[in-house]
This record gives C-alpha cells, structure tokens and sequence, in this order.
C-alpha cells in the first residue's frame, strides 16, 4: 500500500467549531486508488448496520477505494488499535465513528504526525486541540433529545395531561457517546422546563437485549411507568417486548393506562413500530454517511477548504397529527421550528433505511 499523502498545510490549528479549515493533504493523483482504514464502533443497532451499509457501498474498489473496515465491538480499545494499524499501514485517510467523546487525544496526534488526515464519523470527539481531526460529520444529537422533549410537551399540552402526572424513564445510550450525552441533556431540560417526573436513567448500550432488560427491571420497580424515553430504535424494540410481556399496553392513550414510547434513530423497523403506534414518536438521525464522507475526501483532494463540522439535516415523525411543528434550539444556539410528519407507509416505503 503506498502512501499517497504529500502535503500537510495544517495552518489554522485553533480554528472554531464552523469555522472552514484548510485542506490538509493532496493525495491520489487523479485515477489512483485512496486507501481509507474505517474504525466503526460495532453493529450494536439496525442505525449501525445501515451506517456500515453505507460505508461500505460508497468506499468501494469501483469507486476507487481500498477500504480497510475494522469493527471495535463497541470497546475503545479496539478502536485505538485499528487507528494505529492503520497508521501502520500508511492509509490515505482515517475514518473513525467514535464509541465514547473522551479519549481520543493521544492517538489522533500520532495521526497527526503521520500526515493522516482524520475525518470523524456520526458521535464526535471531545479533544484538547481541535486541529488533530480535519473535519467531522454527523448528527445534532442535543438537536434531537430537544425536539423529542419539545414535542412531548405539545403532546401533553394538546391532550391537557398536567405535567405532574407524566412520569418518565430514560432508556439511555451508551454512557459517554454523542448521542447519549445529547440525548439524555434534551430530556433533562425538558424535565427542568416542564416539571415532569423522571423516575430512573440506565443504559441500554443502543441495543434491543439491554434495553429490554432495563425496561423489564423498571416497570418491577415503578408502577407508574407511562413514557419511555429509549435513545434509540433498537433498545425501543426492547422496551415494547417487555411492557408488552408485563400485560401492558404500549400507545400514546397514557391517561388511560397506556405506555408511551419516545425513540430515535427512525430505521425501517423504527418508523414501522411508529406506523403501527407502538411507537408515538421517532426522531430522526440519518446513518448514511458514505457519500457525505466521500464529498469531504473529493474537497480535500481537490485542495479545497472543509468545513469543520458538518451537521445533518434530519426529521421527527409521529404516530398521528397531534403535533404539526416543534421549536428547539440546536448546540450552534441557533433556534429553529422542525415540522413533525405523520408517518404513512409511503413514507416508509419511500426511504433508503
Ligand atoms: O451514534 C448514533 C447512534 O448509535 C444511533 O442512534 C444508534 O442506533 C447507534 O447505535
């Protein structure tokens, strides 16, 4: 594998979170393969695979890429191996989807020295010097938990259910990954806002075993259990099979007994459980990054200047029509109103995850 990467004009080291940052390599010459070493978390969710998916589809040899994938199985340590057998190997550039924010300091600055360009995918990473990753793409988590929180207090509104009387678990992520940390802060300014009762918190890791398992030792502990706030999709699906194991009812009626659930990530099976109102509401957070990715390499071949963060646009879909808009505020502190659709099954038939 020959390294491509001939310059690093890495000037403006302690640029702004939008600010644009230079280029930092000329690679491939036109036609020549770019290699990339792709540090994935795991496949802990359906949002995972079709992210993978995704990766993989776009950063393929008819592309014009050698993609070298590694699977962390959801553990750093694996992930700070793969980057520095990637650094190893001399790629072109590394991709890393990070499991945790923090951690990451030491080996992104002997990337750095390597001349690898660093390109961080979906959760981001928490680093003394932002200059040690080129760019960074993915979602606005805290986005999302606020938009999930805003449109439960429409809801409740709508139906005049007294805030005192909703009581609520969080089913979190995986503790210290983007999207739990921006997630569970949604719903905690929600409950500080609004007043509602937030009876417990515990991870689900993102996946459906755990978050049955937690949803299972919840509804032992509370009786009056009526919305589950899961962090995403496949630990929802938990949930339900255990609220539905415990003789209960999932559905947004929570004055007559039923249980809501609130999730994220709107996958197939996501919106499909929303469809069929098991779900009330799913927040979107869209997995395919390849080709946003892509742009980014084909920028910075071209010697062209990146934005440094690269926030996704994204969704809210409900069960019924209750809540037409929401309004939150994003981390960039700019606030603005997201509508929020009824979901149909053209809608899901419609949609490529
Ligand atoms: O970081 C994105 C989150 O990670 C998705 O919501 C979840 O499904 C995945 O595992």
């Amino acid at each position: 594998m020959k390294k491509k990467v001939v310059s690093v004009l890495l000037t403006a080291a302690m640029v702004s979170a939008m600010s644009v940052v230079p280029a930092i390599s000329v690679a491939a010459e036109e036609g020549d393969t770019i290699t990339v070493g792709f540090s994935q978390v795991g496949a802990e969710s359906d949002w995972r695979t079709a992210n993978t998916e995704s990766m993989k589809a776009t950063f393929s040899e008819e592309n014009g890429y050698e993609l070298i994938f590694d699977d962390a199985q959801q553990k750093q340590e694996n992930q700070l191996t793969a980057i520095r057998n990637f650094i190893q190997q001399e790629v072109d550039y590394i991709l890393l989807a990070p499991v945790t924010e923090t951690g990451w300091d030491t080996v992104l600055q002997e990337a750095k020295d390597a001349g690898i360009p660093v390109i961080i995918v979906d959760r981001m990473v928490d680093v003394s010097d932002d200059s040690l990753y080129t760019t960074w793409v993915g979602t606005d988590s805290l986005l999302e938990g606020r938009k999930a929180a805003e449109w439960l207090n429409a809801y409740a509104t709508a139906k005049q259910i007294d805030a005192k009387d909703i009581n609520v678990v969080d089913i979190q992520g995986t503790i210290g990954s983007t999207a739990q940390i921006g997630r569970s802060q949604g719903l905690q300014e929600g409950v500080d806002k609004y007043g509602w009762n937030l009876l417990a918190q515990q991870s689900g890791e993102f996946t459906q075993a755990k978050g049955q398992e937690v949803m299972e030792s919840m509804l032992k502990q509370y009786d009056n259990i009526n919305v589950v706030y899961c962090e995403n999709d496949n630990e929802a699906f938990g949930a339900i099979d255990a609220i539905e194991a415990a003789g209960k009812k999932v559905g947004s009626d929570i004055a007559n007994g039923e249980i809501m659930v609130i999730s994220f990530d709107t996958t197939n099976a996501g919106l499909t459980d929303t469809l069929a109102g098991k779900i009330t509401c799913d927040v979107e957070c869209n997995p395919l990054h390849g080709p946003r990715v892509e742009e980014l390499i084909k920028a910075l071949e071209a010697g062209e200047e990146v934005q440094k963060l690269n926030y996704v646009d994204e969704e809210i879909f409900a069960a019924d029509d209750t809540v037409d808009k929401v309004t939150a505020t994003n981390s960039l502190d700019e606030e603005g109103e997201y509508a929020v659709t009824p979901i149909t099954q053209e809608i899901i038939d419609g949609r490529a995850y």
